[in-house]
């Protein structure tokens, strides 16, 4: 496994590596995005990565433009040692570590801006956070050229954002998802539920029941958002400890409210555990 930082040393790496053994069109690239402190979670967006695809490349990078100003950036776990390994042992083949100079040099004034569906869900909590996630994420696919590109369906409002932004610049990139892994009590896999103590795991738990809930429902015939929404709300409200940022039932794509889920829905919540901000959804199929 081949570990680069600089953009011309990773260019010529993906270079190389498709045009081994000749084949004539190359070989099909696989590219997983991360912020490192890896988890089970993106290891099965590696083993998507290494089984639809010839190489595997992979990218570690705590994007400052994606955090406010009093978020984490500055205590976001940084485990470049012991995520090496895990990509090593799922057969990685190529790693991009840039540093911000690299990403963001001096200068820098070009950004993307998916209007209306950044400003949704997450978007409207973290105002500026898909600038930065999407104006990442067009950079490393210029860097990297993949051809498919794999992310985690936890991230619900991320997918939105970066679908619409491969289709509205016509990026030649298919987008990946790969469900949620949980724990086997429910919880999400989150690089952030490491700040999480036992208690505030114990309420964290809270996000996963609040979706199951309205999940069984919906497996019993109800649609209606208002109802789904009530059953997640009372959940939710067991745990007065937890601030509820938004429970939302929308539309996947759009990210907008629905006021039915029968053709198939995002159930997603948010909510801040002590001072961890935690996100969790489930999608519903249509039901007609
Ligand atoms: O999902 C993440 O880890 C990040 O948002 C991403 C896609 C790597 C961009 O920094």
């Amino acid at each position: 496994m081949q570990i680069v930082s600089s953009i011309p040393e990773i260019r010529v790496a993906v270079r190389a590596l498709r045009a081994r053994n000749g084949a004539a069109s190359g070989r099909s690239v696989g590219f997983v995005p991360t912020m490192g402190a890896l988890h089970e979670g993106h290891r099965s967006l590696l083993q998507a990565a290494r089984s639809r695809c010839e190489i595997v490349v992979a990218s570690i990078f705590v994007n400052p433009t994606q955090f406010g100003p009093n978020e984490d950036f500055n205590r976001y776990p940084r485990t470049l040692e012991q995520d090496c390994r895990m990509l090593e042992a799922e057969g990685v083949d190529l790693v991009f570590t840039p540093t911000a100079e690299i990403m963001y040099p001096p200068g820098v004034s070009t950004f993307v801006e998916v209007a209306g569906v950044s400003d949704r869900l997450d978007g409207a909590s973290r105002p500026g956070h898909f600038r930065g996630v999407a104006t990442v994420v067009a950079k490393l696919f210029h860097i990297v050229q993949p051809d498919c590109a794999f992310f985690g369906q936890k991230d619900a409002a991320q997918v939105a954002v970066l679908r619409q932004m491969v289709r509205d610049l016509n990026l030649p990139v298919e987008i990946a998802i790969c469900p949620i892994v949980r724990e086997p009590d429910g919880l999400a896999l989150s690089s952030r539920n490491g700040y999480l103590s036992v208690e505030e795991r114990r309420q964290a738990l809270s996000l996963s029941r609040a979706l199951f809930a309205a999940e069984a429902l919906a497996k019993q015939g109800e649609h209606r958002a208002e109802t789904l929404l009530l059953a997640m709300r009372a959940c939710l409200q067991q745990e007065p400890a937890l601030r509820v940022d938004y429970v939302a039932v929308v539309d996947p794509d759009t990210l907008l409210p629905l006021e039915d889920a029968a053709n198939g829905a995002l159930l997603a919540v948010a909510a801040h555990v002590g001072g961890t901000r935690l996100i969790d959804n489930i999608l519903l199929p249509p039901t007609r």
